[in-house]
């Protein structure tokens, strides 16, 4: 497994496949990595016949009060993860490499960043996307493996894509989760054990909304099963539950009659958790 910390090795190595005419797969990660990163690679193998996985914590999708000191890092385990799965290379430059002398050009989908989780963290999809678009032009893919647990995420990459005629397919992979329904994310480990046990109510309330919208129901009702089961843990801070069409994300009333899906974005003690389900009429 190639390691490469800078942009130019990690050009140089595409350099050198391109020349035997692979296809590559890139899984953009910010490290720390589990089952739904490896998930993620697995997928990435099967449609590329070279992957490399980058790593990087990237400072400009972080707010000033969110937690880009304690976000948690593990260099060599991550390696050692990537290697077990037979990953070609991983590019992992440090902040002053990816961003250089540091000047302010940059890339944004302003309608999806801004709303949702984006209004909640202003600039952190500005940061995504202008540092996907790097990661994109310095490996530059065939395609790039995104979770769909990261819902919004992948809708505004697909959408920057589409629209800037980016030359690579994205592919959505769905969430991973822990025996007990928790979906899994690098902060899962900073719960207390407390938040911990309560913090399965996002699933146990995305499985009841699942069930109730089959029946076609009124969504400000499929809202209030949400907030009513995520009021049953009583360590869980809602911040915010959100049900929108599952293709633009834009808002809907009235009657579940096309799939929707459902946000939800829900504190426990000092680390906020998201999840999310795609769901739809029975009809
Ligand atoms: O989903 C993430 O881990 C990050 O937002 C990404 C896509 C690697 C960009 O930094």
């Amino acid at each position: 497994m190639i390691v490469c910390r800078t942009k130019a090795d990690m050009r140089e190595t595409v350099r050198s496949w391109r020349r035997e005419d692979v296809s590559i797969g890139l899984v953009p990660t910010m490290g720390y990595l589990h089952e739904g990163h490896l998930g993620l690679v697995r997928l990435a193998h099967e449609k590329a016949d070279r992957v490399v996985t980058s790593i990087f914590v990237n400072p400009t999708q972080f707010g000033p009060n969110e937690d880009l000191e304690t976000y948690p890092r593990d260099e060599d385990r991550d390696l050692a993860l990537l290697k077990a799965e037979g990953v070609h290379a991983v590019f992992m430059p440090p902040v002053e490499e990816m961003y250089g002398a540091g000047g302010d050009a940059h890339v944004e989908v302003p309608g999806l960043s801004g709303i949702l989780q984006g209004a909640l963290r202003p600039g952190h999809f500005r940061g995504v996307s202008t540092v996907v678009t790097k990661l994109f032009n310095i490996v530059t893919p065939d395609l790039a493996v995104f979770g769909e647990k990261d819902y919004q995420q992948l809708t505004l990459i697909k959408q920057m894509v589409r629209d800037l005629d980016m030359p690579l397919e994205i592919i959505g992979h769905p969430t991973v989760r822990e025996a007990d329904g928790l979906a899994m994310s690098s902060r899962n480990v900073r719960l207390s054990a407390d938040h911990r046990a309560d913090a399965i109510i996002l699933n146990r309330a995305l499985d009841l909304a699942a069930e109730l919208a089959g029946t076609g129901p009124a969504i400000a009702d499929l809202e209030a099963l949400v907030h009513a089961t995520l009021a049953t843990a009583a360590s869980a801070e809602v911040r915010s539950v959100d049900i929108r069409d599952a293709a633009t994300l834009s808002e809907l009333s009235g009657t579940l009659d096309r799939p929707a899906v459902i946000l939800l974005a829900v504190r426990f003690g000092d680390v906020l958790l998201i999840d999310q389900r795609v769901v739809a009429p029975a009809s």
